[in-house]
């Protein structure tokens, strides 16, 4: 059994057409703080990380990249000749900001930009003032994909992630790296994109706090509480104001062994196995289900492309 290159997410950076107000809100409600801004660019953190969410001011809000920190820099080496080998597209050998020092970006066969990166400089105060909970950290994505095996053998291929779970069906794919969670990234079955993005929290309190940040500007919970069964956390999610779809979780399972066969998991038809979907029984919303952000286009990663 491969052991994973990459130890755990590193960032999420999305496009987004009104960055202020996407910065905003995600401070309000997710409880993070924005850590820099350069050009438009706004970086937030909700923890030491520089930055663990980038938003980029764009013509559209959509999925720009995703960052999966290397175990070691020597990874960032292997993970791109890995990612090569398995005929994958090779976008930039640069790292994608200047705090990085090293970085390889690749894109799956369906579009799905991930930079393999050394870790962010932990170089911002751990505590700080402003709105929301404050979450522990940007904790998983999950993606959405037309294939979502072959999304899942060309992450494993390149970084070595490991399947823990997966659907009868194929239809989602939960996989994990070095940090043992049990899943860092996911793709569930559906158009080329992003489903959606999650933060974690200290405990079922933080997701208490969520809701009532929400009905403070008469938004509303999309999908929870609850506790899932793949990877047996508490979950709560809403729709930030540029249209993503944000989980926010606590005591996702961590599994500490490497070999761990895979595990399979009924859904249901229709998500209608409870036991699987939510352990609580309440089922998503088709709000949930049909949720769906876009993946941008190749050539909109000029940041990377001009330095290539
Ligand atoms: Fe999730």
């Amino acid at each position: 059994m491969p052991t994973p290159l990459v130890f755990r997410l590193g960032y999420v950076a999305l496009n987004v057409t009104d960055p202020q107000r996407t910065a905003e809100d995600t401070c309000n409600i997710a409880g993070t703080r924005i850590s820099g801004q350069d050009g438009g660019r706004i970086m937030l953190t909700s923890n030491r990380r520089r930055a663990e969410m980038i938003l980029y001011p764009s013509d559209a809000n959509n999925l720009r990249r995703v960052g999966l920190e290397a175990v070691t820099p020597d990874a960032v080496d292997e993970v791109r000749d890995r990612a090569r080998a398995a005929g994958l597209r090779i976008l930039s050998e640069r790292p994608s900001l200047d705090c990085i020092d090293k970085g390889v970006t690749f894109l799956t066969s369906e579009g799905h930009a991930i930079e393999v990166h050394t870790p962010m400089p932990m170089d911002q105060p751990l505590r700080y003032h402003g709105p929301g909970v404050h979450p522990r950290f940007l904790d998983h994505v999950n993606f959405a994909a037309i294939d979502p095996v072959t999304f899942s053998k060309e992450l494993g291929a390149a970084t070595g992630m490991l399947l823990t779970e997966r659907t009868s069906g194929y239809e989602i794919m939960w996989m994990r790296a070095a940090d043992g969670r049990h899943h860092t990234l996911a793709a569930v079955k559906g158009n080329s994109g992003v489903h959606h993005i999650s933060w974690e929290f200290e405990n079922f309190d933080g997701l208490k706090r969520i809701a009532d940040s929400l009905g403070i500007e008469e938004r509303r919970v999309v999908w929870g509480p609850g506790r899932h069964g793949a990877g047996d956390n508490l979950f709560l999610y809403y729709v930030d104001s540029a249209g993503f779809l944000i989980e926010c979780i606590a005591e996702m399972e961590v599994i500490q062994d490497l070999d761990m066969p895979t595990r399979v998991a009924d859904p249901g038809e229709n998500l209608s196995n409870w036991k699987v979907v939510n352990q609580w029984g309440a089922l998503p919303s088709l709000e949930w289900i049909q949720h769906f952000s876009p993946c941008c286009g190749v050539d909109e990663h000029d940041d990377l492309l001009q330095l290539a």
